[in-house]
């Protein structure tokens, strides 16, 4: 809704705008500590020993220069060097991703159709974060 130039999209190219929306506001900040390297490696300048726990900071990693173009801008899309993070990756990616993808499809399609333009933020959402977990607590909206 704060992207109201990118509604179409949302028919058009639901993957596109979906995988957009995951990477500028990746519900997980965290995986948790399930990778590790195999042999030992160099990770921005730290050194890592064989089987070291690893955990993705998914939400910095979403929004990382080296790997977006204006990272900090919804811009489905966008050139970007490698795919987001959103769903984890490796053997333990999120393995409800399809699901949570055709779900969150529906229902904001079945949205925009009922409402239109016509549903606007009535103010800013609150957001509350437990654990690895961001979530929308609060998001009053208004319709015209
Ligand atoms: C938008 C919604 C969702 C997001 C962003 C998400 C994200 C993630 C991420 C980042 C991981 C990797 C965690 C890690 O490496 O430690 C993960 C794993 C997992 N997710 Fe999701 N998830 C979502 C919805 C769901 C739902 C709805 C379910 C179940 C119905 C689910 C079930 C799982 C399971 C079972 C794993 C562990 C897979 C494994 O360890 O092999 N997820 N998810």
């Amino acid at each position: 809704m704060d992207y109201p130039e990118h509604n179409d999209l949302l028919f058009a190219d639901p993957k596109a705008w979906l995988d957009e929306a995951l990477r500028f506001r990746s519900p997980l900040i965290t995986t948790g500590a399930n990778l590790a390297p195999r042999e030992a490696m160099q990770a921005q300048g730290v050194e890592l020993a064989p089987h070291t726990p690893v955990r993705i900071m998914v939400g910095a990693a979403n929004r990382d220069h080296a790997a977006f173009t204006e990272p900090d801008r919804f811009a489905p899309h966008r050139p970007q060097a490698r795919p987001h993070l959103a769903f984890g990756t490796g053997p333990h990616t999120c393995i409800a991703r399809h699901m949570a993808h055709g779900q969150t499809k529906i229902a904001l399609q079945a949205l925009l159709r009922r409402f239109g333009p016509g549903l606007k933020p009535a103010t800013s959402p609150t957001w509350t974060s437990y654990r690895s977990q961001r979530a929308m607590e609060t998001f009053p909206v208004a319709l015209s």
